[in-house]
């Protein structure tokens, strides 16, 4: 297998992906047609490269090299894998699946980086993408979402664990795959109290980072609350939070209008938050925090950091060849 693979659309996930197989050694080819792609990526790989290798205690494979191609068919040639990073429409990912389907090796991975469709909407008209779900940022976070056919994503999870990644296959397509309704979840419910005057952006903020966002970084929900049931674990847990559900804690699936005066209030308040640092700057930041966290789950090989410790290991035995 040649360690090459396109990204089609250098966005903000496209750009993280290229990030991603660059710096674990492979090459990369770039098709986007905005004219910014070019400029947006070598931002997006500055910042990859002053954090990814940070996580690690030895060199990282040596980086790949970054071609922008003129068309999506000179992209795709010759490679492992391509990955569909282009915006969140059906329509747009049938056209470009259709582009790509044409001119890629009949044995390459193509993975969708879709936040919501399912494989069978993506192939509705032929073909056998799958769906290959990241995180931002893709070169730190280690989660990718696959759904679809089970010896595609196979062959998929063995590439995505060589660059370091955490290929979660789940068991039935289902819209948003896992993650995303999760987080759904908890967008609903903060629109409802940004809306309802409850709580500003920032105190919403203050209510994850100052609590469970730590707690889920290492151990996620229900390891979490088995450690809150006491020495009776999970089953007291249920026993003394189950009746919850019945209250109204929860707006449950009630979504409130996405009005314009809603968007502005969201907005004006995300400025008065956060308006004073650039978005790279907090890309910055996000990333160093990310890091210093990472690092500590690997000393325990916890969560994240136990996918590192395995990636380091394997990595080992080709820097001595
Ligand atoms: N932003 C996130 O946090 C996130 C996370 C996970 C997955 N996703 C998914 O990743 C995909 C891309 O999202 P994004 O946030 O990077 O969007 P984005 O708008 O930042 O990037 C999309 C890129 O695609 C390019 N593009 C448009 N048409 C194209 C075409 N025909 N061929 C090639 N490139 C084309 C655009 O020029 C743009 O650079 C979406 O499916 C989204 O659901 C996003």
């Amino acid at each position: 297998m040649s360690k090459k693979a396109a990204i089609v659309g250098g966005g903000v996930i496209g750009g993280g992906w290229a990030a991603r197989f660059l710096l674990n050694g492979w090459d990369v080819a770039l098709f986007d047609p905005d004219p910014e792609a070019e400029r947006k990526i070598d931002e997006v790989l500055s910042n990859a490269r002053r954090s990814l290798p940070a996580l690690y205690d030895q060199a990282m494979p040596d980086e790949g090299r970054l071609t922008f191609r003129g068309s999506l068919a000179e992209a795709v040639a010759g490679v492992s894998w391509v990955q569909e990073s282009v915006p969140e429409r059906l329509d747009l990912k049938h056209k470009v699946f259709a582009q790509i389907e044409k001119s890629a090796p009949a044995d390459a991975v193509l993975g969708s980086s879709t936040s919501g469709f399912k494989p069978s909407e993506l192939n509705a008209q032929g073909g056998r993408a799958i769906v290959a779900h990241p995180f931002n940022p893709v070169y730190l976070l280690p989660l990718v979402e696959l759904v679809g056919d089970a010896a595609e994503t196979g062959r998929a999870a063995d590439i995505l664990r060589g660059i370091g990644m955490f290929p979660l296959t789940v068991r039935k397509e289902i819209d948003a795959h896992i993650a995303d309704r999760l987080l759904e979840a908890v967008w609903r419910e903060s629109l409802w109290l940004v809306k309802d005057g409850v709580a500003t952006t920032e105190e919403i903020d203050e209510a994850i980072r100052m609590g469970f966002g730590l707690r889920w970084a290492q151990m996620g929900l229900f390891e979490t609350y088995r450690i809150a049931g006491g020495e009776a674990g999970m089953r007291h847990f249920m026993a003394q939070f189950g009746p919850a559900l019945a209250w109204p804690w929860t707006k449950l699936m009630d979504v409130p209008e996405f009005t314009d005066e809603l968007v502005d209030l969201i907005s004006d308040q995300s400025d008065a938050q956060s308006g004073h640092m650039s978005i790279r700057a907090l890309e910055r930041l996000r990333d160093d925090n990310l890091v210093g966290i990472m690092r500590v789950l690997k000393a325990s090989g916890s969560g994240a950091g136990g996918v590192i410790n395995k990636h380091e290991a394997a990595l080992r035995p080709e820097k001595l060849r």
